[in-house]
């Protein structure tokens, strides 16, 4: 059998907690210590493995992309790496091993798009290692501190000051007010997140074919040369390439079955992937978002996607590649806001996305195509305004 270490595979040192089994209590409770220990961080698996330090010493005399023969391996390096030890790191993708099984095979696979399709390894560390895949609301960090300011400060002090002033500053130069004197700097001033949506409303498939067209549609495209071609959209993108795809969940549009489609950018239309009823679409839009049950009752959730290599074809295995990316779906849910606002939907963006559900419902595979963020509109409920006020206004200079 052959193995090779993965060059998607990270190592460092952390102090973990842990317990000694023998210290079980009667009512369950243990004495726990610290112990300093060695980790891998298996990108392709998304996996963080304990290793005994011979392990690593063992797995550091190892080379990137070469295959071992475990034949080839000296007697001490095998009492290290036994067999059975081997097929495990591989199991958790540390290593590869050339056996044709699963999930072997599937981790070859996704090393071999890495590589092929030109992640980094530091975007790769950081998209795969940060995302939530079955999580649910107890799972995610702060999740109760967030809902509660006050534990917030009682832990941590207060945060940083809302708005900032520079102690060093040279002069302080008042400014004069613009008006917004144009219908698109007034819409600007619309732009609000909305969480509680009005579910028996229908949203009118004229505002779904405006709201796909206006964020996520193509205004204008540019034949680079033979094989190239970049696109113009409402938002910016880095290189022009449009990297994002957008994928409507339908809760409750006029004339669209429940489910989730995909939007065809180049023909203008929705590409019908599954069918479920109103009461499936809901708990899967809950269930994508980790939860949050504002989600439950809008009219449609927009999956948003990356297909990594449309980026990074360009701007192959560079550092930043990843971030201009996540920045490219930042800047539609930007755009959707606004354009939700001009329609007079209400409106929410979030990033906290189950990844593993979205890979199932879309059938993409999460390394060559993945999830970034949802956001979802809906007519905004009657009572909404007395549940979730706007913001006191505010104009510059009032509490100087
Ligand atoms: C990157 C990002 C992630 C967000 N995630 C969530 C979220 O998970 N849940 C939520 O209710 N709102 C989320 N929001 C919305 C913010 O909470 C909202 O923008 C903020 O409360 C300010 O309100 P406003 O958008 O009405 O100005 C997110 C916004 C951004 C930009």
């Amino acid at each position: 059998m052959r193995y090779q270490r993965s060059n998607f595979c990270f190592f460092y040192f952390d102090n973990a907690r842990v317990f000694d089994p023998r210290t079980v209590r009667a009512d369950g409770t243990a004495t726990w210590e610290i112990r300093r220990g060695a980790f891998a961080v298996a990108v392709i698996a998304q996996k963080v493995v304990p290793l005994e330090l011979d392990v690593l010493t063992s797995l550091h005399a190892l080379a990137r992309n070469t295959w071992y023969e475990t034949a080839t391996f000296d007697e001490d390096t095998l009492e290290i790496l036994s067999p059975s030890l081997l097929e495990q790191l591989a199991r958790d993708g540390v290593l590869l091993c050339d056996l044709e099984a699963a999930p072997f095979e599937e981790l070859r696979r996704r090393h071999r798009t890495l590589e092929e399709e030109q992640w980094h390894p530091y975007s790769a560390l950081y998209y795969f290692m940060t995302q939530w895949r079955r999580a649910l609301p107890k799972d995610t960090p702060h999740d109760r501190e967030v809902d509660e300011p006050r534990l917030l400060v009682e832990r941590h002090g207060p945060p940083p000051a809302a708005l900032h002033r520079r102690p060093d500053r040279l002069a302080f130069h008042p400014l004069s007010l613009p008006e917004a004197a144009s219908p698109l700097l007034e819409g600007l001033l619309q732009r609000r997140s909305s969480r509680i949506f009005d579910a028996s409303v229908t949203l009118s498939r004229r505002r779904l074919e405006s709201l796909l067209y206006y964020v996520w549609g193509c205004q204008g495209r540019l034949q680079l040369s033979a094989d190239v071609e970049l696109l113009q959209k409402t938002s910016a993108s880095g290189g022009a390439l449009h990297p994002i795809e957008v994928y409507p969940l339908v809760c409750n549009v006029e004339g669209l079955e429940p489910g989730f489609y995909h939007y065809d950018v180049g023909r203008h239309g929705l590409e019908q992937l599954n069918v479920m009823t109103t009461a499936e679409a809901r708990r899967l839009a809950v269930e994508l978002t980790v939860g949050q049950p504002y989600f439950h009752d809008a009219q449609v959730v927009f999956v948003m996607t990356a297909r990594f290599f449309r980026n990074f074809w360009k701007y192959h295995r560079i550092d930043k590649a990843l971030s201009v990316v996540l920045m490219d779906a930042a800047f539609l849910g930007q755009t959707f806001y606004l354009v939700a606002a001009e329609l007079g939907l209400g409106a929410l963006f979030t990033a906290a996305v189950n990844a593993l559900t979205v890979e199932q419902y879309l059938a993409i595979d999460g390394v060559q195509e993945g999830p970034l963020a949802v956001c979802a509109c809906g007519a905004r409920h009657p009572e909404a305004d007395a549940v979730e006020p706007p913001f006191p206004s505010f104009r510059p200079g009032d509490d100087a």
